[in-house]
């Protein structure tokens, strides 16, 4: 008997071990052979369902969708939504204490995506405030699904304000471990009243390399099958003067 050792890993992690016997390789080329279905959940953080971010949103989507990656836009809607009140339960429960259906629903929906694209209108040259409210309340109780995930910032406005927008939601990914995907430009769409984001040619384009860019991403890494980074044990400082 061969006193070979074998090991099948899924998304980086160990999946299965095979010790001792002959057969682990062929089984492994088998499942390795397998299509991988990826899925990329793309937020809308415009009360406008159907408005310009969504315009924008889509075109990354498509062109996810043309890399064979599994594609999934949704809005947060108009309602109020509940903000962070930095209670710190979610630190023992790895859960917001406000139960909501938004919250409930995009957490799930985040757990099981590869990646993450977050789309934002432009208002007062940041995120809206609807989005911020939620995105705080989930990155800070669920950073264990979103990390090591690519993840890319969508702002759409009518003028001015994208840049600083675009660079405020990057940093919910790059304090969580996350892979930001590139572009041919700063992620931005141009359009005021629903609808006219569609003339945005160049800005459309720079969505369509982004959801090229993310497929080769997400492909690389499934290709590549790394384990995850060691982490050391966080340490942390609070600056007091
Ligand atoms: C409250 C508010 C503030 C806005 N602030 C800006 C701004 O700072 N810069 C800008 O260019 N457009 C601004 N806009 C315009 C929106 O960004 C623009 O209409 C965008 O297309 C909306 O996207 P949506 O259709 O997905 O909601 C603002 C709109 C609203 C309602």
């Amino acid at each position: 008997m061969s006193d070979k050792s074998s090991c099948l890993s899924w998304r980086g992690k160990p999946f299965l071990h095979f010790v001792g016997s002959e057969l682990g390789e062929p089984f492994i080329a088998f499942f390795s052979s397998l299509a991988v279905i990826m899925k990329v959940l793309l937020i809308n953080g415009s009360p406008r369902g159907k408005g310009n971010t969504y315009i924008a949103l889509s075109e990354v989507a498509k062109a996810l969708q043309n890399n064979e990656i599994e594609t999934e836009i949704v809005s947060i809607g108009a309602k109020a939504v509940q903000g962070c009140i930095a209670c710190g339960k979610c630190s023992e429960t790895g859960r917001c204490v406000f139960n909501d259906a938004l919250y409930n629903e995009v957490r799930a929906k985040i757990e099981t995506a590869d990646g993450l694209v977050v789309g934002s209108p432009v208002y007062y040259a940041g995120p809206n405030g609807s989005l911020c409210a939620l995105l705080d309340r989930l990155f800070y109780s669920s950073s264990a699904y979103l990390q090591y995930k690519p993840a890319a910032a969508v702002a759409v406005c009518r003028r001015g304000g994208a840049s600083a927008t675009f660079d405020r939601l990057n940093k919910y990914f790059t304090i969580t471990n996350m892979p930001v995907v590139p572009s041919q430009y700063w992620n931005s769409v141009h359009g005021r009243l629903p609808g006219e984001a569609a003339n945005d040619a160049e800005g459309l384009q720079t969505m369509r390399t982004l959801g090229n860019n993310m497929a080769w991403m997400l492909k690389n890494r499934e290709a590549g099958n790394l384990p995850l980074p060691e982490r050391e044990a966080p340490i942390r400082t609070n600056f007091i003067r």
